[in-house]
């Protein structure tokens, strides 16, 4: 079982979206036995909040629910777990390595590192802006499961 945990700031936007878009694409690919994918946040202050509504509303656009997902801060516990630990953007990798007290495994991307034009997905709790996160997340999603699909069918 490959373990995945998706991060940004809160874990009520962004990575809560890249968490159930994974698990979705994962499905339709067979391989919901072989992946686990949660999310947290690298902030404590959302803890316990439920899926920010316009995130939620973008997920069941795309027949997806996120059922009773609640906000949590990832620990130095999740580095141990996971195998890999993708971060919205450089801000959340950075945050990510501080609570880790570094990357020694390398476990630590960007959502869209691997992308033709890697970059940092903005964050809509500021810019209001879930179209364009969520077509990024589902871009990051679909590259990282083509790259973890390659090692589980090795
Ligand atoms: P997220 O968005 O990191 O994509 O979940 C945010 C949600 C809440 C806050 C910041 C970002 N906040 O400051 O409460």
């Amino acid at each position: 079982m490959l373990k995945v945990l998706m991060v940004c700031l809160g874990n009520i936007c962004r990575s809560p979206m890249a968490e159930f878009i994974f698990r979705d694409m994962a499905k339709k690919r067979g391989l919901e036995e072989k992946i686990l994918c949660a999310s947290a946040g690298t902030s404590d202050e959302e803890w316990g909040n439920p899926v920010y509504p316009p995130a939620r509303r973008k997920l069941w656009a795309l027949g997806i629910d996120c059922g009773e997902k609640r906000a949590r801060q990832m620990s130095k516990k999740d580095y141990g777990e996971f195998d890999y630990l993708l971060a919205m953007e450089e801000r959340n990798a950075a945050a990510m390595r501080r609570i880790c007290g570094g990357d020694p495994e390398g476990k630590i991307h960007l959502l869209l590192e691997n992308a033709p034009a890697p970059r940092d997905i903005a964050d809509p709790w500021y810019t209001g802006d879930f179209d364009s996160a969520c077509r990024d997340i589902q871009e990051g999603c679909a590259l990282w499961l083509d790259e973890i699909e390659k090692r589980i069918r090795k």
